[in-house]
């Protein structure tokens, strides 16, 4: 693959991250890096939540690198349903994984507060990695009982999942150092909300769709954001019409947990 080289100078620096964080024993869950696509109008899918294909196979190629750096991926229970992804890798990236000491492929990880999630999804069909679902107590017995057999279950009594305890429990439990969030939308904003996102990998596609019912990158939702959300640009490369952003997300009030 092209870029083995710097996807492993990436692992080396996913490493010294963790070391420094295992030695400081301040950060008690992951750090969080976000993946998205969007049109030059800020879209991320079109108004009929479509599968993402407006992007290149660079792009494409760009979010498995970054699924390959980390411990485990996370994905809302939409963007599965629509998506129907198993979130496995390429095989140069697993052999990647396997020299530098990591496991094949990441954990996958599923939040839903609702639980209705189908056991029929391709990710249940394929067993490269455990998968975990966060959900609450109101997931349907029939769903339990399917899902139980395909992946671990965190049931909460709440009627919602607490984001920052479903990342504290990613990082005591399963040693999740560096959590790669795939979305969708309404995933990453609550995630932003609650300052537990670190940095937002963003590709801007050269298209416009247009329209307020396709959703931007925080979703549909017509409320601000609680806070203006700062970011620092640390990298920028733009390959043909695309362009690669990395941005590090600027914690107002010290990093949450
Ligand atoms: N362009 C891109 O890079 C990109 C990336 C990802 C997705 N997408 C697109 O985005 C669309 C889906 O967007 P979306 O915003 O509707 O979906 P989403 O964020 O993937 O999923 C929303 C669902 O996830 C669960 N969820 C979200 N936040 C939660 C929280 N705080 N606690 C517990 N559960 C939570 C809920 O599931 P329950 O309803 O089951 O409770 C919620 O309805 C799809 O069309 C997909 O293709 C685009």
């Amino acid at each position: 693959m092209r870029c083995a080289r710097d996807l492993r100078s990436a692992i080396d620096v996913t490493k010294k991250r963790s070391r420094r964080q295992g030695r400081s024993q301040i950060r008690k869950r992951p750090f969080v890096i976000a993946t998205f696509a969007m049109t030059t109008d800020g879209k991320v899918t079109t108004k009929n939540f479509g599968p993402v294909d407006f992007t290149s196979r660079e792009d494409k190629l760009h979010l498995f690198r970054q699924r390959a750096l980390a411990d485990a991926v996370l994905l809302g229970h939409t963007s599965l349903e629509r998506d129907n992804v198993r979130l496995g890798l390429p095989a140069e990236l697993q052999e990647m994984r396997i020299k530098s000491g990591q496991s094949r492929s990441p954990l996958r990880v599923i939040v839903s507060n609702k639980g209705k999630i189908d056991n029929r999804l391709k990710i249940f069909q394929s067993d490269l990695s455990p998968i975990i679902i966060f959900s609450t107590k109101r997931m349907p017995r029939k769903n339990q009982k399917a899902l139980q057999r395909k992946a671990t279950l965190h049931l909460t009594d709440a009627r919602h999942v607490d984001l920052a305890v479903m990342l504290e429990t990613l990082r005591n439990q399963y040693k999740v150092r560096t959590l790669a969030c795939e979305g969708g939308p309404t995933l990453f904003r609550a995630l932003l909300e609650e300052n537990l996102i670190d940095q937002l990998n963003l590709t801007i596609a050269p298209f416009m769709f247009g329209g307020a019912t396709a959703p931007t990158l925080t979703g549909l939702g017509n409320k601000f954001l609680p806070a203006s959300v700062h970011c620092s640009l640390i990298k920028m490369r733009t390959i043909e019409n695309e362009c690669f952003l990395t941005y590090r997300i600027k914690h107002q009030r010290g990093r949450r947990n």
